[in-house]
């Protein structure tokens, strides 16, 4: 699932994992759990990941590419998964491109990319809220909780992202151009992969997600 910062990526992710049942892989989740754990347990890769993540920049792709390579030996994966957020540089891509290559062949890649104009990419940063305890996506103009500021499945109070400012959105968007819109043409390259209107209703772009996915994988039957 590719697209730029805000563009819906983990929200459709969600609804995807529980409408098949397979697990939603955001690299940014992983990293996010990481910087939160003790620096005893972490040891310098959370707080690189927190100054890298703060500033808007990326995280290394030997360090991105190996916390991928043991999430994919989880037992869960078997039967496919939504890769959020990944690969977001081309030494990303060639890396995973290689390593589904040589040891999962079976689960062909498809790639979907998101796409948003840049002032509502704004406003739905600047609105968004998570759970920390459940991952859980609301938005305060979109799509807010029942009760203000509290997580609908857990109580838990919503968080709202440090990185979710306008001038690390920027820097963020920045890095997309320069770095991570090279991938969406890699993908574009290798023909499995269409692109989905995310200025939408939420449900509407699930359908055309779902839709794009099941037409790139008839290739496969
Ligand atoms: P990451 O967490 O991956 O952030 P991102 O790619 O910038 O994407 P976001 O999570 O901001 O947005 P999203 O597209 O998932 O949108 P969402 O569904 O939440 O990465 C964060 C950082 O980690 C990076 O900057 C980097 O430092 C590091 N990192 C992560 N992966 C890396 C990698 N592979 N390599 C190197 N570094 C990496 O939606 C946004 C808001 O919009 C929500 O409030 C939602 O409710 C709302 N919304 C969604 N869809 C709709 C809709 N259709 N209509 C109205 N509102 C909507």
């Amino acid at each position: 699932m590719l697209g730029a910062p805000g563009v819906g990526k983990g929200t459709q992710a969600q609804r995807l994992m529980a409408a098949w049942g397979i697990p939603q892989i955001s690299t940014g989740d992983i990293l996010r759990e990481l910087r939160k754990k003790p620096e005893s347990e972490a040891g310098a890769i959370g707080s690189l990941a927190k100054q890298l993540m703060d500033a808007g920049k990326l995280v290394p792709d030997e360090l991105v590419n190996q916390l991928v390579a043991e999430r994919l030996l989880a037992a869960d994966t078997e039967r496919g998964y939504i890769l959020d957020g990944y690969p977001r540089t081309l030494g990303q891509a060639t890396w995973l491109d290689e390593h589904l290559g040589a040891v999962l062949t079976k689960l062909p890649v498809v790639a979907v990319s998101i796409e948003v104009g840049y002032d509502v990419l704004l406003r739905r940063i600047t609105g968004r809220r998570t759970c920390p305890t459940c991952s859980r996506i609301y938005n305060v103009y979109s799509q807010p909780p029942i009760v203000d500021g509290v997580c609908d499945v857990d109580g838990t109070p919503l968080v709202q992202r440090p990185d979710d400012t306008e001038p690390v959105f920027e820097e963020r968007m920045r890095t997309y151009h320069a770095v991570t819109a090279p991938v969406v043409e890699h993908y574009r390259g290798l023909g499995r992969f269409t692109e989905v209107n995310g200025d939408q209703a939420v449900e509407e772009v699930t359908h055309s997600v779902a839709s794009a996915i099941r037409e790139l994988r008839k290739q496969d039957l």
